[in-house]
């Protein structure tokens, strides 16, 4: 089946693990994959099915590890209509600006081309001690649509 690239935006961890844990279960559902924490343009296939996961650090604001993708994004603008992608967001409410990283990362690539699949998830620490567990729950409909789409 097709390999999916897990790209990963985290400060402290939590969003790698994630991003890792979903990994594991798209390898289990028959899917290859290929995990990246922070990865550049280059390192990306610029076709295919990316799930991009990330936390919101700052007040809004990118993991320092994923800001050098979206400037690239950003600035090069490549074409990326070959590319469908899902999106985890992992965040606390206690900040206005809940899962605003992954909501400016869906906004670049969409802007570039790249056709989203489902509605992304927001996760939302206070309510989950464990991210891994709505996440999961949220790649099984994701796992439906991409079978359909
Ligand atoms: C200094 C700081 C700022 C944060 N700002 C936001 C924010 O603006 N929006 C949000 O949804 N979550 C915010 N969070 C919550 C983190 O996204 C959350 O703790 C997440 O689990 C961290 O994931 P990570 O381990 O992948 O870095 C902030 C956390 C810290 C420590």
């Amino acid at each position: 089946m097709a390999e999916i690239t897990l790209i990963s935006g985290s400060t402290l961890g939590g969003a790698e693990y994630v991003a890792e844990h979903l990994a594991e279960k798209l390898e289990e559902a028959g899917y290859t994959t290929e995990t990246l924490h922070g990865p550049l343009l280059e390192d990306l296939p610029q076709e295919g099915i990316w799930l991009v996961i990330s936390s919101t650090h700052g007040a809004g604001d990118l993991p320092d590890n994923i800001q050098p993708l979206y400037d690239q994004l950003q600035e090069q603008n490549p074409d990326l209509s070959g590319v469908r992608f899902g999106a985890v967001g992992i965040g606390s409410r206690e900040y206005d600006t809940f899962c605003g990283a992954i909501e400016k990362l869906e906004a670049v690539l969409t802007a570039n081309g790249a056709k989203e699949i489902g509605e992304m998830a927001r996760i939302n620490i206070l309510e989950h001690d464990i991210p891994e567990d709505p996440a999961e729950i949220w790649l099984g409909s994701w796992i439906n649509l991409l079978k359909n789409a």
